[in-house]
């Protein structure tokens, strides 16, 4: 499988073998670093990431993965840099796709990732856009393999409980279609992901024999192996919408009745992380003053009671970023 050169910008850019490819690449990679036989595929590359969102998972797991692999990494944000304010998204692509090797980039909307992606030169690696978060995947996908031992993606039950309309909501839905699994996804109608993306789950559902589901119906749940959320306001969108999403998504939190649900006594949780688990962040209190709720898209006991799983999907983060970095880059 030869991948070097290539963007990753989203999940339907690559095929099933290639998707497959980076997951196994991960697997090693994880074990030569457990092992302490890290062998350096990146020594004297340089990366620019361009982040216009805040993060602590991604950047950490590129800074870390890149460091390890031997090469440098340059932080940038809208604040300390001019992208934005003074200097256009295709000129800063320019300017740095003469310097670096590779650019990771979080921010807004995919269109900024894909001009960015037209005028580097170099690869760019999609690190959350408003409507996709592919390294995400890649992690979610490990820690699924890791935790359901003798299984193949194809064999995993996957329920997606929540905001299905947002960054996390299309990426497993689609990932999830790419690699033939049995995908629901279960939400309000007005937060499902769009005809469009359902279309297209449909389309590569029908190469991977996947079993896709869209529905409101919490009985969805059932027989799942994993059930999956994400918060219900994602970076970027107007705090005007918090009630009214509170409203709608209560019903669907991940809770001990939901997990009780699925008929599975060994159901697995799984949160992309951060996670309004319970009173501890402020954006956490500010949704407390706003609706009187003190836990959200997961209850507090659920997320602890599922914490292993759901910080090992953290780490995997940054071994799955490294699979990226060194296929697209590496010698
Ligand atoms: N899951 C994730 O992308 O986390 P960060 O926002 O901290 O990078
Ligand atoms: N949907 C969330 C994912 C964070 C990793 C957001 O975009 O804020």
């Amino acid at each position: 499988m030869n991948i070097h050169g290539r963007h990753f910008l989203k999940e339907l850019d690559f095929t099933a073998s290639e998707w497959q490819y980076l997951i196994e690449l991960a697997r090693e990679l994880k074990r030569e670093r457990a092992a302490g036989a890290e062998r350096q595929r990146l020594v004297g590359k340089s990366i620019a990431l361009v982040f216009e969102k805040t993060s602590t998972r991604t950047r950490c797991a590129f800074e870390v993965s890149a460091h390890e692999q031997g090469a440098h990494t340059t932080y940038l944000d809208p604040l300390s840099s001019q992208l934005g304010h003074k200097e256009s998204l295709a000129d800063t692509a320019r300017v740095l796709g003469r310097m670096f090797h590779g650019i990771g980039y979080r921010g807004f909307g995919q269109d900024r990732i894909e001009t960015l992606a037209a005028h580097a030169g170099v690869p760019v690696w999609n690190g959350l856009t408003d409507e996709w978060h592919p390294t995400q995947m890649l992690a979610d996908q490990l820690t699924m393999l890791e935790h359901a031992p003798g299984k193949e993606l194809r064999d995993v039950k996957l329920a997606y409980v929540g905001d299905a309309r947002s960054n996390i909501g299309n990426s497993v839905l689609i990932s999830g279609a790419l690699m033939g699994m049995d995908m629901r996804i279960i939400a309000p109608a007005q937060l499902q992901p769009t005809a469009e993306v359902q279309a297209t789950a449909k389309r590569l559902s029908a190469n991977s024999s996947a079993k896709i589901e869209v529905t409101d119906e919490l009985s969805a749940v059932d027989g799942a192996d994993f059930i999956y959320t994400d918060v219900w306001v994602s970076m970027g969108e107007a705090k005007e919408l918090w009630h009214e999403r509170l409203e709608l998504l209560r019903p669907y939190q991940v809770n001990a009745t939901l997990l009780r649900r699925s008929g599975n006594p060994a159901v697995k949780v799984l949160h992309c992380l951060p996670s309004y688990h319970d009173l501890d962040t402020e954006i956490g209190r500010q949704l407390r003053d706003m609706t009187g709720a003190s836990e959200f898209e997961v209850t507090n006991e659920v997320f602890q009671q599922h914490a292993a799983i759901i910080f090992d999907e953290a780490e995997n983060r940054m071994h799955t970023i490294k699979a990226v970095l060194v296929a697209t880059l590496g010698e």
